[in-house]
């Protein structure tokens, strides 16, 4: 099948990311928090001053990235219980389409569970067609036809710009991936849910004997569009002699849900820096991994002791190399967290480093006591 039949034929082969709305207990701190600590800036803001009666939604975006920061004003709705079941997290990876009722009729084929049919909302800004659909846990995927809309974000929103000018711009770009973490022997029904309802094909899978620690384990596949624009690795856990720390993200935010959130940089030296400046706090890395490091990966543009004092981790495969880091969970809870990610050809998520990250994570959940 040629890329022009596949574009007519699958209503989701020419996607992008759109936004990603967490549910949170209070999305005015929330916002200002992704506001301080990684240089966002507000755009526009929904509430009960435009007419939304029960909650509060601060959109914040930065470069292509667009968070929606969602919390309620009733007791007992569903935002409501959603925060008190799991906490702060992600409830929507909302998705850009052509056509959202063509998208929505895929879904429906491919046998996803629907959580709101193709509906239009517009404002003076023009219309925007909207569906949604139930993914792993509480989950949902938002697909959304913007026609040109060139009004604040949605109809319902206002514009309302704000930005913290003490702030230092870290230059986040856009999502790479986004991660799921599933129930024990769950991951390969979710990839098959990417393939069925997305048209999505399998990029890459680790298995247990490439991802495990003494301690930790799991199993990962990466499901990705054809243009590899929206990639979607699920994880489940795997036996270790202690808890998986997929487990440990299951056990905490009851339920599968999104584990991270990838983001993209072009000189992750500097967004490091700004973002450490800030007051963002990120997980540590053995100090002999960087003794094995020039080694492993070989000759890079980056020097080793400017990557070894800001603790981020490189990884090769055939096509370039790769530099990432993990942030700290970004709530109280250890559920969902951020890397910062920038790519040198490479198309790899990480798996070289996958053990090196474990046996950091594992100092990270022995001080929590959850080992
Ligand atoms: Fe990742």
């Amino acid at each position: 099948m040629n890329t022009s039949t596949e574009t007519r034929s699958n209503p989701l082969a020419r996607i992008d990311w759109d936004y990603v709305e967490f549910y949170v207990g209070n999305a005015k701190q929330a916002a200002h928090y992704y506001m301080s600590a990684f240089g966002f800036e507000q755009v526009a803001y929904a509430g009960p001053e435009t007419g939304i009666k029960d909650r509060c939604s601060y959109v914040l975006e930065q470069n292509k990235l667009r968070f929606v920061i969602t919390s309620s004003l009733l007791p007992d709705d569903a935002i409501a219980r959603h925060v008190a079941l799991h906490g702060d997290g992600v409830k929507d990876i909302a998705i850009v389409v052509d056509d959202a009722r063509a998208a929505y009729a895929q879904a429906m084929a491919g046998k996803a569970a629907s959580v709101a049919a193709p509906s239009e909302a517009s404002d003076a800004g023009g219309r925007i067609v909207r569906a949604t659909i139930a993914t792993y846990g509480e989950t949902v995927h938002t697909f959304v036809q913007r026609d040109g809309y060139a009004g604040a974000f949605m109809p319902g929103f206002v514009e309302a710009r704000r930005s913290l000018p003490g702030s230092k711009k870290p230059g986040l770009q856009f999502i790479d991936h986004c991660v799921g973490n599933v129930g024990w022997g769950e991951m390969d029904a979710w990839g098959d849910f990417y393939a069925r309802v997305f048209g999505f094909s399998q990029l890459v899978s680790f298995d247990d004997t490439d991802i495990s620690t003494e301690y930790t384990a799991l199993k990962s596949k990466v499901m990705t569009d054809p243009r590899h624009q929206v990639k979607f690795p699920i994880n489940e856990p795997a036996t270790g002699k202690k808890k998986s720390q997929i487990e440990e993200y299951l056990d905490f935010y009851r339920g599968s849900g999104v584990q991270h959130i990838a983001i993209r940089t072009d000189d992750i030296v500097a967004t490091i820096d700004a973002l450490r400046y800030n007051g963002v706090e990120f997980l540590d890395t053995p100090d002999s991994y960087y003794d094995m490091l020039a080694e492993r990966v070989g000759k890079i543009d980056e020097a080793f002791d400017v990557l070894r004092e800001r603790r981020i981790l490189v990884d090769r495969d055939d096509l370039g190399y790769m530099l990432q880091i993990f942030t700290k969970p970004l709530q109280d809870r250890p559920t969902v967290f951020f890397e910062i990610i920038q790519r040198k050809g490479s198309l790899s998520f990480g798996k070289g480093n996958f053990k090196a990250l474990f046996v950091s994570i594992e100092q990270e959940q022995a001080k929590r006591g959850t080992l």
